[in-house]
This record gives C-alpha cells, sequence and structure tokens, in this order.
C-alpha cells in the first residue's frame, strides 16, 4: 500500500484519485476550490479517439504529429492514441453519457483533424458531464472509504478528499518527494506526508488577461514541481485559442462550431483564412490563432467576427447550448449575427517533464493532465487531444505505482540548470505583485505574436516585479499572495523559455525569428539551479538537444503492452 497525494480534481487528478483508491493504495485527493472546479469543467468542443469505423490510431497519430510542428515526442503520441479508446471507454463506464443519435456516438469534427473522430457530452458541455460523473465516482469511494473506517473495517486504506486546501509546496527528502505543504480552508500551513505525489493541477490560463481558463489556474502544481528541483520543459508554447468570445470572461467558443461549418471574416466582412491555409478555419490552431492576431491588429484591436448564421437556430442551440447562453448573456443572437470572437489563453503545452508513466524528474513525483509536459502535443496542441491526454497518463501513472521507484528516468536527456530565488521566498500573508500589469505584460510580449524586442523588455519588467506588503488579511488574501508569487516565477521561466528559442515554431511565434529551423526542433529541459539563460545575456545557458530514442517503436509497444 502506498501514501498517495493527488493534488487537483480536474479529469486528470479525479481518475488518479479513483485508479489509486480501487488499486487499493491510501489516497488523498486536496483541491484548490470545490471538487468540481477545474478547467476541465469549461472543455466544450470533446475528447479525441480513434474509435470510429474509418478511424485508425495511425490516422489520429499522425494528425496529432502534424498539429505538434515537430515537436511531439511520437513515443508519447502513440501511447495518447493507442491508449485513448480504452480510457474513453472507461469514461462511459464512470458514468459519461456522451451524445448519440440514431448511428451510435456521436462523433464532432475539429481542426486539423483528418477524420471525424471527437465525442462530446451535452452537445458543447463535454467537460461538464466529464466532471460530474467523475466527481460522482470520487464521492461515492470517498463516503465508502468513510464508513469502512467507521466500522472498523479499513483502517487507513481508501480516499479522503480535502477540498478548498492549496498546494504551496512540496516536500523534498534526499532528492524525493516526500509529501506536500498544504494551505488549508483554516488560512494555515500544513504538511502532508506521502510516498508519491501525483500533481493534477493544471495550467496557468491566469498569467494572462484573456483566457478561457477558470480563476484557479494560477499554474500552482508546475511552480512547486520547478522550486522541488523537477524539470520543466516547454514553457515558451501557450496555445491561444483562436476563438474566445470577445466579451467580459472571454467564453469559449468551441473549435467544433467551426468544425459545422461556421466561418471567420474580419470587419469588411472578408473570410480571410481562406487566405491563409488550404484547411481555411479548420487549419492548425496556432495558424488559426496568429491570423485572428494580425486581422486584429489591422482592425486597430477589434475582434473579428465568427459567422455561425448558416447553421441555422436549431442547430447552434441544440448543438451547442453552452455557447447559446453565453451568446444570449451578452446580448448577442448568434443565429442571426457574426459574434465578435478573438484569441486568449487556453493551454499550455509545457509543464512539468514526465515520461511516458507520469513520472517527473524528480522522484516520488507525477504530473499528469495539463500541468505535465509528456511530449504528446508538442509545440501545439491537436484539439480535443487534452481531455484524453489526462485520462491516459493518469491511469498510467497510477499503474506506474507498481514500477520499481523511478529515479531520474530521462536517461538520454541532458538537463539544463538554472538558478534563481523563487519569489516564493519573499511571499507571506498580504504580500502581493500587481497582477493585472502582470497579465498585461504576458499577453503583450509572450502572447500570440512575439519579438525578441519585446522579450527583452519583458523580462527587465519582471525581475523589477517582487512580491510586495499589501494591508489586508484573510484566507483568500494569503492564497491569493501565493498564486501571484507562482504566477511570478512561471512568467519569468516562460519569458526566459521563449526568449531562448531563437525560432518560431507552433505557438511560439516571434517576428525576428519568423522561420522554424530543424536543428531547434527539439525540447530543453529546465531546473533550478542556475540563473535563468536570457535574463541578463550572461546565465548559465546549456540547452542540451534530447537524444533519447524517441522514433523507437519498441519502446511505444512496450509501453502500450504494459
Ligand atoms: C474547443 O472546444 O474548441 C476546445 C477543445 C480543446 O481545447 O481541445
Amino acid at each position: 500500500m502506498t501514501r498517495v497525494l493527488v493534488v487537483g480534481s480536474g479529469l486528470a487528478g479525479l481518475i488518479a484519485a479513483v485508479r489509486a483508491t480501487d488499486a487499493g493504495h491510501q489516497v488523498t485527493l486536496v483541491t484548490k476550490a470545490s471538487l468540481p472546479e477545474s478547467n476541465t469543467r469549461y472543455a466544450q468542443g470533446g475528447i479525441a479517439a480513434a474509435m470510429f469505423p474509418g478511424d485508425s490510431v495511425d490516422a489520429h497519430f499522425l494528425d496529432t504529429v502534424r498539429a505538434g510542428a515537430g515537436l511531439c515526442d511520437p513515443v508519447a503520441v502513440r501511447v495518447l492514441c493507442s491508449e485513448g479508446p480504452a480510457r474513453v471507454r472507461d469514461l462511459i463506464r464512470f458514468g459519461v453519457d456522451f451524445d448519440r443519435d440514431e448511428s451510435g456516438v456521436t462523433r464532432g469534427l475539429e481542426a486539423a483533424h483528418s477524420r471525424s473522430r471527437v465525442l462530446h457530452a451535452g452537445g458543447d458541455a463535454t467537460g461538464a458531464a466529464i466532471e460530474a460523473a467523475l466527481v460522482a465516482t470520487v464521492r461515492e469511494r470517498a463516503a465508502r472509504a468513510g464508513s469502512l473506517r467507521e466500522s472498523g473495517a479499513l483502517a487507513h486504506r481508501g480516499l479522503r478528499i480535502r477540498e478548498h486546501t492549496m498546494l504551496i509546496d512540496l516536500t523534498v527528502r534526499d532528492g524525493r518527494a516526500t509529501g506536500a505543504v498544504l494551505l488549508g480552508p483554516d488560512g494555515e500551513l500544513h504538511s502532508t506526508a506521502a510516498d508519491t505525489v501525483i500533481l493534477a493541477t493544471g495550467g496557468a490560463g491566469a498569467l494572462y488577461p484573456h483566457t478561457t481558463n477558470p480563476s484557479v489556474a494560477t499554474g500552482d502544481g508546475v511552480a512547486a514541481a520547478w522550486r522541488a528541483g523537477a524539470a520543466v520543459a516547454d514553457l515558451e508554447f501557450y496555445q491561444f485559442h483562436p476563438t474566445a468570445l470577445a466579451v467580459p470572461g472571454t467564453p469559449l467558443v468551441s473549435e467544433a462550431v467551426r468544425g459545422e461549418g461556421a466561418v471567420l471574416r474580419n470587419v469588411h466582412g472578408h473570410r480571410f483564412m481562406l487566405d491563409v491555409h488550404p484547411g481555411a478555419e479548420l487549419a492548425p490552431r496556432d495558424v488559426v490563432a496568429r491570423s485572428i492576431a494580425r486581422e486584429m491588429a489591422v482592425q486597430k484591436g477589434a475582434p473579428v467576427l465568427l459567422d455561425a448564421t448558416g447553421l441555422g437556430r436549431d442547430l447552434l442551440e441544440r448543438r451547442f447550448p453552452t455557447i447559446t447562453a453565453a451568446c444570449r448573456e451578452a446580448g448577442l443572437d448568434w443565429a442571426v449575427e457574426p459574434i465578435p470572437v478573438a484569441p486568449a489563453a487556453h493551454y499550455w503545452m509545457g509543464g512539468v517533464h514526465t515520461d511516458i508513466w507520469g513520472r517527473s524528474s524528480l522522484p516520488g513525483l507525477f504530473a499528469v493532465g495539463e500541468v505535465a509536459r509528456t511530449g504528446a502535443h508538442g509545440a501545439n496542441r491537436l484539439a480535443s487531444n487534452s481531455l484524453l491526454e489526462a485520462a491516459v497518463f493518469a491511469d498510467r501513472a497510477v499503474r506506474a505505482l507498481r514500477l520499481p521507484a523511478g529515479g531520474p528516468v530521462h536517461s538520454g536527456w541532458t538537463v539544463s540548470t538554472v538558478q534563481r530565488k523563487t519569489e516564493r521566498d519573499t511571499t507571506g500573508p498580504g504580500t502581493t505583485v500587481d497582477r493585472a500589469a502582470l497579465q498585461r505584460l504576458m499577453w503583450e510580449s509572450v502572447g500570440v505574436l512575439r519579438s525578441g524586442d519585446g522579450l527583452a523588455a519583458a523580462s527587465v519588467a519582471l525581475e523589477g516585479m517582487t512580491m510586495r506588503p499589501k494591508p489586508g488579511s484573510g484566507v483568500n488574501m494569503h492564497l491569493r499572495a501565493y498564486e501571484d508569487a507562482n504566477l511570478l516565477d512561471l512568467a519569468r521561466a516562460t519569458v526566459a523559455a521563449a526568449r531562448s528559442r531563437e525560432e518560431s515554431r507552433g505557438a511560439h511565434h516571434r517576428s525576428d525569428f519568423p522561420e522554424s529551423h530543424p536543428e531547434l526542433a527539439r525540447t530543453v529541459l529546465w531546473r533550478l539551479g542556475g540563473e535563468y539563460p536570457g535574463t541578463d545575456g550572461t546565465g548559465d545557458v546549456r540547452t542540451m538537444q534530447s537524444t533519447t530514442n524517441l522514433d523507437d517503436p519498441t519502446e511505444a509497444e512496450e509501453a502500450i503492452a504494459c
């Protein structure tokens, strides 16, 4: 039996908690807000899997690798696409009711997919349906364990849930994760010991002022892992969803809407994507987001228009009830008029570097879901692969608890060591940074379009931002201070990573290096312990190319066979 601490309650965390409980481990699941609040809950489009006639794992693999702009780890992609269908069937067993029509489960088309293979639920409420089913499953497991403990039949095993509890830091002894320091709902810091910590804390949309993420997405897991010495990678690749509704709160307008036939127009009514890419509105997500950003620059910042009027009211309301409601709330009727849309921060391809079992470079620490960088998404994630990745790698992480205790698992990788003090050192109750200023800076300099000068200026500006005392008290101020420190640490790391990648690739586009360079199609691992490269030009810059046998099919086959 292993004491497993799972942090985060989106799809990845919930699957990890259920699987680890069912495997007989003693599991504690902690989450910063209430159990259902997570990025998963807001996912619309769906979950992609090659499980329909006419589709194949190979076709899904190829689409994923093509979208990833030369940076996917083919082994991780092979695992993702091969194990995806089984994990989707698991979700159905956990009670997710995917939409059906007379021919069976309905499948949608999204950008850069060569086949219609995206399952959805509640029309465009796929994430909410998955979250609800898994939350119910987790609560049932916890209740059952509680009764068994009360009756004396189960002393230690089973699942405990701690909501409104934030991860502050990981504890490390002798080079191994040994648990975590948590901020409880009482406003106090508590240490929790664990044999294994599984991070499932999601991304960091709060780095940007415009995001489709809920406010809990402040990168707590990546920041804590970074501070604990785990390697992180691909931080420069933040995916901007092309179409968020350009109203306060920037609600997502699913790519599935374009999959159904909606088109993008500039303010003159011109369908500009036809000029840009043969896939037009269904070009890879980074291409569409960049094209929209360019149109918006020409239009002096005015959003572009998503014209879904051709789809008809009936289809829009039936297939996209969530978006229809968001439009209505904003006073828009998308059945009769094009709606204003603009890119918004959506998904972080970078994160805690893991192997195909979710193991980080720090023994005892796993990362699954958006917090992880498995290599399955490369420089640009294929639509609807994120829920799939969460399900596949959370399941694998729990299976890996049986494997021999991992050491650093990236034989063949050389880690670039970087060092600086982190903002956590100066964080305490009542400290803050100007989060809005930080977000603006990130948007302007590390957004959809970037330049070397902008990144250099951002680097200087971020060095000047520090956590400062601010009058105020209470748990929320306390929590916000820790979030702010995480955001500042991650903003600096992201800018450094973006500065060091002197090319354009996938979601990372620099006007001073507008082309991709094959010799730079590599992932650089960063670990705390030296200067950030690029911050002052004198840092310990040792970017190393992966020498892992990424193309070795036997590694993939072994993984799949496990
Ligand atoms: C969407 O519905 O467009 C989002 C799907 C995704 O991010 O994969």
